[in-house]
């Protein structure tokens, strides 16, 4: 009913628009009747959440295996069945299966098609990707696909054919590999910090080198999201399923999970440092940005949510404004006072702390926080600001 009346359930830039004028042009429809909405489709596409399994890591499949249950308990014509949704090696085997043992008697080939895109810039990944890789054992199946994606191919996207089992892998290795240069970067930082070097430099420094890239080395406090915590985990399960480990992976996921909470540690010493010593008990910290990243309302595995727990069991007050995250945050944040604005969450504040590059948070007026906030304390978890320029302003400036 939301999605007929326009509403869209997250927020992504762009999605409300795209979905209206292709829901006016009649090209796309949403039902909750699946049977009426796959007759005759050449493709289907298994685009459902593939969340962490409680308890273990292991993603759980649950979502992937009732649509092909109930896709194959309504299979009448020639399909292609594609996996959109980032599912472990073997996957692709198990809903041919499901299909198969429902015993109907329509075409089918199961194809593992991973996505790429980021959430905040999901419209313009999805359109001008790198490159589509498609995962399908049957030749048909590729031709089906071909099609599908040929308005992108004449974008001049590379496509990829590959078996279904390396397309699956590929999803996670290209996940795996991301979150590791972020760690790597990070480590790099707190390098940095000790040997009294600046880790923008050492970063452009290497990335200018084409082998290694530019991309992805931006330090900070530690990747979160819907994707890398959840996919570098499954990845580890994989690996020990399958008697392989991933050690660099596995280190991976220790680092990134100690330093979220290691930049709550930071703040604190930013504050102990400005007064003189002392502890956080009763200071008041103003969080700007609490999403995992700027432009989404998604608050999965953010970093704001173990800074403002560590700064908490420090026994600071902790107040926070997001341009779009706050509804999702608030019941994930408990004790955290939610601010209407960027200057409200500041005033009275002991210390403000970048979390989340949003825009509206790359030109704070400098002069305004210092007649608001109790103390003129900057810490900078992105990096934004130039710091001879902060501290030209008078303020006490510390970054990654
Ligand atoms: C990530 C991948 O980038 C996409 O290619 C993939 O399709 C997606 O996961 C997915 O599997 O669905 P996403 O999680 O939306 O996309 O966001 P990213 O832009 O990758 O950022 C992830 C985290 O890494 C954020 O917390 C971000 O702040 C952090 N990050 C990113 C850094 O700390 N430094 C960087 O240089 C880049």
């Amino acid at each position: 009913d939301r999605l007929h009346a326009g509403v869209m359930p997250i927020y992504e830039p762009g999605l409300a628009e795209l979905v209206a004028s292709n829901v006016k042009a009649g090209r796309l429809s949403f039902s909750t009747d699946l049977a009426a909405s796959i007759e005759g489709a050449a493709a289907i596409f298994i685009a459902v959440g593939t969340p962490s399994r409680r308890g273990d890591g292991h993603a759980d499949l649950s979502f992937v295996h009732a649509v092909a249950e109930e896709v194959a308990a309504n299979l009448k014509t020639p399909t292609v069945i594609v996996t959109k949704s980032t599912v472990p090696v073997g996957t692709g085997d198990e809903v041919e299966r499901i299909i198969r043992a429902s015993g109907t008697a329509a075409k089918f080939a199961a194809v593992s098609n991973p996505e790429f895109l980021r959430e905040g810039a999901a419209i313009s990944d999805f359109k001008r990707p790198d490159r589509i890789v498609i995962g399908a054992d049957d030749e048909w199946a590729r031709g089906v696909m071909q099609e599908v994606y040929r308005p992108l191919f004449l974008n001049r996207a590379p496509i990829l054919f590959t078996s279904r089992r390396s397309a699956e892998l590929i999803k996670y290795a290209a996940n795996a590999f991301l979150a590791t240069k972020i760690t790597f970067i990070n480590e790099m930082a707190d390098l940095c910090e000790k040997v009294g070097a600046d880790v923008q430099d050492v970063s452009r420094g290497i990335g200018l080198d084409n082998r290694i890239g530019s991309k992805f080395l931006h330090a900070g406090p530690g990747y979160g999201g819907s994707c890398f915590p959840k996919d570098t985990l499954a990845l580890l399960k994989t690996a020990e399923d399958y008697d392989s480990p991933t050690r660099i992976v596995e280190a991976v996921v220790k680092v990134n999970e100690t330093r979220k909470r290691a930049m709550g540690r930071k703040v604190i010493d930013a504050v102990t440092g400005y007064y003189g010593g002392g502890d956080v008990r009763g200071k008041r910290v103003a969080l700007l940005g609490l999403t995992f990243k700027p432009n989404t309302d998604d608050m999965r595995d953010a970093p704001s949510i173990a800074i403002a727990q560590a700064l908490q069991d420090a026994g600071a007050e902790v107040v926070a404004y997001d341009p779009e995250g706050m509804a999702m945050a608030a019941p994930m944040m408990p004790g955290v006072i939610m601010a209407k604005g960027t200057y409200e969450a500041i005033e009275g504040a002991d210390a403000t702390v970048l979390v989340t590059e949003w825009d509206a948070f790359r030109a704070l007026d400098f002069a305004r926080i210092k007649t608001i906030a109790k103390a003129p304390v900057l810490v900078d978890l992105r990096n934004v600001y130039d710091p001879a320029d902060v501290k030209a302003h008078g303020f006490s400036y510390s970054s990654v």
